[in-house]
């Protein structure tokens, strides 16, 4: 565990796939999954949980595509204790450069008894057996205990000591409801880190919803407590008040690095672009006051705070807005625009492109302006994605013809439990 004064490396898990996509409003198409995962690649997320495969077959497809094309982070798929879950899991993680199977199942009595209506018993022996037929697939096997913070601590011991042997190289310690407080959720994990015998045989991970605005405090206290992982999603989207905003947490980190304690590997000149990207996908905004991303969080209207930033922005700004890729442009892309202007705004944006991109991505951009008078960030990025996603899909289907089939792993009995799909 780290002692106060390391600076420790934090494992980005980014679910904003899956956990967000789940939120209602937010699902999304496999092309733009496709786009979104290229761009959490630029972002340099170690992580992308690209989805939950036996949800549907779009699901499994999203997360084949794009275990195919991205090939530097982890690609991870969700699995439910069962074996149809891992096994489509499995398949649909095959073509990964490094995959990771990711599965959980609750621990808390009450969703073991009023949800999942099965003993404790049962609950550790469907854990044991999923994180074990997760291992034929891969060596890099996450197990998540769903509702952790409301469990049983010794039973949660238990099951914990239990998936490690068993092979799990992750443990993640889910807040699913977003119940926990910062000092709770500390301590929670310092003491399953001391009490487990088998602690130092995994890492440990935290997952936090924002039910009570607190998942970013709570994930950022998890870590003091010793969890080296940390999920998050873009703009903080997710199931209900959503999951630990991914910007919020890494620039914590990075502007007090002497308080936090950790770092990421996030490059995160990369972030404005990533947020504007889901908005366009999703077609839904982030509220103006959001931290890091919102369109007012580098804006300053009141006269005392502009005469304070005008004579010095440390004034009133406490990150400088190019830290995080949001440049202040006076150039308006139209129809009018020329393909320098639109080379400019993506080099902005952290979006280089080769001629060939920019010849379509201007093409691309004056077509949008014909139908809409201005073409905005947001709309950018997406088009950007959307020649890149043309380009890959191409070479894919070059590359399609030389692929060998793979016929899918044997099968075995194991453990069956009679719920459904929902996560
Ligand atoms: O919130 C949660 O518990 C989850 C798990 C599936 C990891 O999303
Ligand atoms: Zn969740």
């Amino acid at each position: 565990m780290a002692e106060i004064g390391d600076v420790m490396n934090v494992v980005v898990f980014d679910t904003t796939l899956r956990d967000g996509e789940q939120a209602p409003g937010f699902s999304m198409r496999l092309d733009e999954k496709l786009r979104l995962a290229r761009q959490l690649d630029l972002l340099g997320v170690d992580v992308i949980e690209a989805g939950f495969p036996i949800a549907s077959e779009t699901d499994a497809t999203a997360v084949r595509r794009i275990a195919v094309e991205v090939r530097r982070p982890i690609v991870a798929g969700l699995a439910r204790a069962q074996r149809q879950d891992i096994e489509c899991a499995g398949e649909a993680l095959r073509p990964a450069a490094r995959s990771r199977i990711h599965t959980f199942i609750a621990t808390s009595d009450l969703h073991l008894e009023r949800k999942l209506r099965i003993t404790r018993e049962a609950c550790l022996q469907a854990s044991i057996d999923a994180v074990t037929r997760a291992r034929r697939y891969t060596d890099d096997v996450q197990f998540s205990a769903e509702d952790a913070t409301r469990s049983d601590m010794d039973f949660l011991c238990r099951v914990v000591e239990a998936v490690i042997d068993a092979g799990a190289t992750t443990v993640n310690l889910p807040d699913t409801v977003g119940y926990s407080t910062p000092d709770e959720i500390e301590a929670f994990f310092r003491h399953i880190r001391e009490r487990v015998p088998n602690a130092d045989r995994a890492r440990f991970s935290t997952h936090c919803h924002d039910d009570l605005g607190l998942a970013v405090a709570n994930s950022l206290a998890a870590i003091r407590g010793g969890a080296e992982q940390v999920e998050c999603t873009v703009n903080g989207i997710g199931e209900r008040a959503g999951n630990a905003s991914l910007e919020e947490i890494v620039m914590v980190s990075k502007v007090r690095g002497d308080r936090a304690g950790f770092v990421t590997a996030i490059d995160t000149t990369a972030i404005y672009a990533t947020s504007q990207l889901l908005v366009a996908v999703t077609g839904e905004a982030v509220q103006a006051n959001k931290a890091i991303v919102g369109r007012n969080a580098f804006a300053h209207e009141a006269g005392i705070h502009q005469d304070g930033v005008l004579k010095d922005r440390r004034t009133y700004e406490i990150m400088r807005p190019e830290d995080v890729g949001v440049t202040r442009s006076t150039l308006v892309l139209g129809k009018h625009s020329g393909r320098h202007a639109v080379q400019q705004r993506c080099e902005e944006l952290g979006l280089a492109l080769s001629r060939l991109e920019l010849d379509r991505v201007y093409r691309g951009m004056v077509r949008l302006a014909d139908e809409r008078k201005k073409v905005s960030d947001a709309d950018l990025v997406d088009i950007v994605h959307r020649v890149r996603t043309a380009e890959a899909a191409d070479a894919d289907a070059a590359r399609a013809s030389r692929v060998p089939f793979v016929p899918p792993m044997p099968d075995s009995p194991t453990t069956e439990l009679g719920y459904g799909h929902g996560v």
